[in-house]
């Protein structure tokens, strides 16, 4: 198949264009380099050995859009291209919904133009809220507490709505829980501008001496240890997710979780990447962050049951990749 990857040069878009083009797809990717670099997209030829078509081009240029879509034809379309940062949407929520909300009409827009009728859209686990764990794709999405979050409820319903009456459309909108990790290769994984929000990359900084020490946000919630509980899901194991997703679409709507359905905590995770990887990680207890839950996992088995697919990936392969990257990334130190 050909497929557009809108956000392509990103984290998560990035491992998936590669994982796509190893299966014989061929990929566009349309990227406007707000969050990432060009490179990653020489970074994707070298791993691949062949060079996806790319273009700087913003995704709620509905022009520029029309015109990738009738120059290219896809057949479907992977849509990526977000803003992310749960605290920046806090303070600039008018550049989030009209950057995700826009994107995401203006790419619907044109599929349906155009006849592209497979559509994967990037959601997120934050669309259930404080919910009950494990969540399941049918529970009743609760309120989020950010306007990213809002984001990506408000694209599911677009996409559902649009569904609807548009019998040959496909949508498959696929809820991650917490990717971390990177490709073996080490070309390629994330690289967050300033200081990191998530706590993955926060740890590698930490490993690498970039940051101090790591500040675990709180030691008392209901969990087994009293930190955060969340599901860590190899990038590899959610960009093959993707490839199934779109080689598997079927006419109507279908939502699936991307997680591994296990827990871990902050502070298993900082054992875990510090044994993983013979380093020692500082850190420190501070108070509990604004918005964050107890506790957030998957129950997986939709994607199990109709996609045939399963993360792969452990614990300790998340962290020796997240490492492995964070060394060989030059830029920032
Ligand atoms: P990322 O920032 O690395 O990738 C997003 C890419 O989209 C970037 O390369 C950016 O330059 C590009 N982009 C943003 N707005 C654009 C626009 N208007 N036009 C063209 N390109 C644009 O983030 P990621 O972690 O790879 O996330 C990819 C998607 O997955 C996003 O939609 C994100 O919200 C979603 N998601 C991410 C996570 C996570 O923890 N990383 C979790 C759940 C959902
Ligand atoms: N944490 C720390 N210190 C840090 C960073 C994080 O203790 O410096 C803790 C958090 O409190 C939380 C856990 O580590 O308990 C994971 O935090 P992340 O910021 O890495 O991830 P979140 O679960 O908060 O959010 C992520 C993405 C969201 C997405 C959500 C989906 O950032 O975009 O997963 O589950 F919506």
């Amino acid at each position: 198949m050909r497929i557009l990857v809108t956000g392509g040069a990103g984290y998560i878009g990035s491992h998936t264009c590669v994982e796509l083009m190893q299966n014989k797809h061929e990929v566009i990717i349309v990227d406007n380099l707000v969050n990432s670099k060009e490179s990653a997209v020489e970074r994707i030829a070298a791993i691949t050995g062949k060079a996806p078509l790319f273009y700087k081009a913003d995704a709620t240029d509905d022009q520029a859009m029309d015109l990738i879509f009738s120059t290219h034809k896809p057949d479907g379309v992977i849509h990526f291209a977000g803003l992310k940062a749960v605290g920046e949407s806090v303070a600039v929520p008018l550049a989030y919904y009209r950057n995700n909300l826009l994107s995401t009409m203006v790419i619907t827009d044109n599929c349906l133009r155009h006849g592209v009728n497979r559509f994967v859209f990037s959601s997120s686990a934050t669309v259930y809220g404080d919910n009950q764990v494990p969540f399941l794709e049918t529970m009743e999405l609760l309120p989020r507490t950010n306007p990213y979050g809002e984001t990506k409820a408000m694209c599911e319903r677009i996409l559902t709505d649009v569904a609807k009456v548009n019998p040959e459309f496909s949508v498959t909108l696929l809820r991650y829980f917490n990717p971390v990790g990177a490709h073996t290769s080490g070309l390629i994984g994330e690289a967050p501008q300033g200081i990191p929000n998530n706590l993955m990359p926060y740890i590698t900084q930490v490993a690498k001496g970039i940051r101090k020490e790591l500040r675990v946000f709180g030691n008392d919630y209901p969990t087994s240890d009293g930190t955060g509980v969340r599901d860590y899901i190899h990038v590899v194991d959610l960009a093959e997710g993707h490839a199934l997703a779109i080689e598997k679409a079927e006419p109507g709507v279908e939502v699936y979780n991307l997680g591994t359905g296990k827990g871990t905590s902050v502070l298993e995770l900082v054992k875990a990447f510090e044994e993983a990887n013979d380093l020692q990680i500082p850190y420190s207890i501070v108070e509990r962050r604004p918005g964050d839950i107890a506790e957030c996992y998957a129950d997986a088995s939709k994607a199990k049951e109709k996609l045939g697919w399963v993360a792969k990936r452990g614990i300790v392969e998340m962290c020796q990749d997240a490492w492995r990257f964070e060394k060989s990334y030059e830029a920032r130190a």
